[in-house]
């Protein structure tokens, strides 16, 4: 089969289109036919190794290879078919669409992978194709654990700073599903699209600083590493609940203090990507509360560009890879 493998980490060019054998499903595993995959920001940042937040790269150095990558073939936000599986697997049928997570195990940008049965996989939701379904994944289930967290009442004022990547444009669809009159801000190039699917105010924030501008906010959820952390406490109401989607390690310290002596309260914590999560967004998604957006999907031969376009941000949504090429005429 063919699969995009890297073998040193560095830029866009390390990775390469294989041929490799196609993986044979254990006892309690399913082999899947990846039809779309997410080319993420966090793909980006493993297979450079490079991260926003420092402090990342120490524990992920340990998890994913020190000189060299261990697991060579990344990809974690897939849609495929079940087309094999082990002996004492149960709860998943031959022929069967699915959409899922392969967590840190990863292996998505290759026509085939095998996964554990017990990883986060599900359904496909009725009314999306492969592709967008892939997209929303990541995006959806860190926004909804994030936002779940905030408990957002109808009417509070929410904003959601770096709204125009995969977490963000899934988190403007969830705080408007909830009541929320939602600001956001980024590039001013992401201004139509996010207006299109709920957001209220726009912030571009090359020409403002949002936490300078006078207004105030019930939550704030940043994905933005380098936020300025007294600047967003400054900014929030009273009872106000600040989401970081990318802490510094100083800003966890300071979040507990924030938490525990003030009226205000800071939320780092990692979405664990659950099953129950992953049916809850494929109930909103049935529902027509929650969509994907999508900005180009490639084969697998195209992957160098896939992620020259997601790292330098030159994309409008979700930049998907499509390894059976069911999905690239979309
Ligand atoms: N905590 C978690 O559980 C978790 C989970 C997954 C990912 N992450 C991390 O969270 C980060 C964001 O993830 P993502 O996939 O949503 O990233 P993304 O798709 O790259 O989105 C980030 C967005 O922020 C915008 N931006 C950049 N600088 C900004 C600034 N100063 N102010 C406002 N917006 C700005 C970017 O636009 P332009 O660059 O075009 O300006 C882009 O639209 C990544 O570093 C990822 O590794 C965290």
């Amino acid at each position: 089969m063919k699969a995009v493998v890297y073998n040193r980490y560095g830029p866009p060019e390390v990775l390469k289109l294989k041929t490799v054998d196609r993986p044979m499903p254990g006892n309690k595993e399913v082999l899947i036919k990846v039809h779309a995959v997410e080319v993420t920001k966090a793909d980006c940042e493993l297979r450079s190794f490079r991260f926003p937040v420092k402090w990342f790269s120490w524990p992920l150095r340990l998890a994913m290879g020190i000189r060299r990558p261990r697991r060579p073939v990344l990809g974690g936000y897939f849609a495929g078919e079940v087309v094999d599986m082990g002996k004492d697997v149960s709860g998943y049928a031959k022929g069967e669409y699915i959409f899922g997570c392969a967590k840190l195990r990863m292996g998505a940008y290759a026509e085939y992978m095998c996964l554990p049965d017990h990883y986060t996989m599900v359904p496909l939701p009725h009314n999306m194709s492969f592709a967008q379904a892939a997209a929303v994944l990541l995006g959806g289930l860190n926004a909804l654990h994030f936002l779940t967290k905030a408990k957002i009442q109808p009417g509070e004022r929410v904003l959601i700073n770096g709204a125009g990547g995969s977490i963000g444009i899934a988190a403007v669809q969830i705080a408007k599903d909830q009541g929320a009159e939602v600001t956001v801000v980024d590039h001013n190039s992401k201004e139509k699209m996010l207006r299109s699917i709920g957001a209220g105010h726009f912030i571009d924030y090359e020409n403002a600083d949002f936490t300078r501008g006078g207004q105030k906010y019930d939550v704030i959820l940043s994905m933005v590493a380098g936020s300025s952390y007294s600047g967003i406490i400054n900014t929030l109401r009273s009872n106000g609940r600040y989401l970081m989607a990318n802490p510094r390690l100083s800003d966890m310290f300071r979040a507990m203090i924030t938490t525990f002596f003030t009226d205000k309260s800071v939320t780092f914590a990692f979405a664990p990507e659950k099953r129950k999560e992953l049916l809850k967004l494929k109930e909103m998604i049935e529902a027509g509360r929650l969509t994907s957006v999508l900005d180009k999907i490639y084969c697998l031969d195209q992957i160098v560009e896939a992620h020259h376009r997601v790292e330098k941000e030159l994309r409008i949504g979700s930049v998907v890879l499509s390894p059976t090429g069911i999905d690239t005429n979309l």
